[in-house]
């Protein structure tokens, strides 16, 4: 498969889902929040936070794995992007790292399918633009290298992102 074929971009709510991974925006806790973890932790019920504590939280820049439990994904990975902080504290490394992890650990797991939503771009601020040239460049970087996951999905949450990530693959 060449790469393109392996990139998808859809607006969706990726608790709705059925893929073999959807990533989390997760916080250094991992113990819910708001935005898409908040729906998340909602959809996939009582049994994720149970799983999360034992996980121990995670640093920014890492992922770990849970169950999906009631979600259709069979695991969630969850993802630590960075706080933006106007870009000199690493944030642009960290949210590479933290797509990097997600997608090393999804080989780990040999999901076919994966998808992220916009990572750090909601409550933690990080300019859409930049995050999603990060997003797509650390991708393109895992597929090349390795055979899973075979397609990643970018869910956007907004027609706006959406056409954001559609235009931004065309280059
Ligand atoms: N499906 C897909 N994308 C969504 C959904 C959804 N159901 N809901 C929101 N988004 P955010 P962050 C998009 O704020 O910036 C939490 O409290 C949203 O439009 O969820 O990484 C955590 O616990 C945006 O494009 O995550 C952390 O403390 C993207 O998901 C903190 O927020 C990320 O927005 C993490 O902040």
């Amino acid at each position: 498969m060449v790469t393109s074929d392996r990139l998808a971009v859809i607006v969706d709510d990726i608790t709705r889902l059925q893929v073999d991974a959807i990533v989390n925006a997760a916080n250094v806790k991992l113990l819910g929040g708001g935005g898409v973890d908040g729906a998340i932790h909602a959809a996939a019920g009582d049994q994720l936070l149970e799983a999360c504590r034992l996980l121990g939280g995670c640093e920014t820049g890492d992922a770990k794995v849970t169950p999906g439990f009631e979600l259709n994904a069979e695991y969630i990975i969850h993802a630590v992007g960075p706080l933006w902080n106007g870009g000199r504290y690493g944030e642009r490394e960290q949210l590479a790292s933290c797509y990097r992890r997600a997608l090393e650990l999804a080989a780990e797991l040999e999901c076919t399918s994966v998808a992220f939503p916009c990572i750090s771009t909601g409550i933690y601020g990080y300019p859409k633009h930049d995050a999603c040239q990060i997003a797509i460049n650390t991708v393109r970087e895992h597929i090349e290298q390795y055979d899973y996951p075979e397609q990643v999905i970018f869910c956007c949450f907004s027609q706006e992102d959406g056409q954001l990530y559609r235009d931004s693959l065309r280059h």
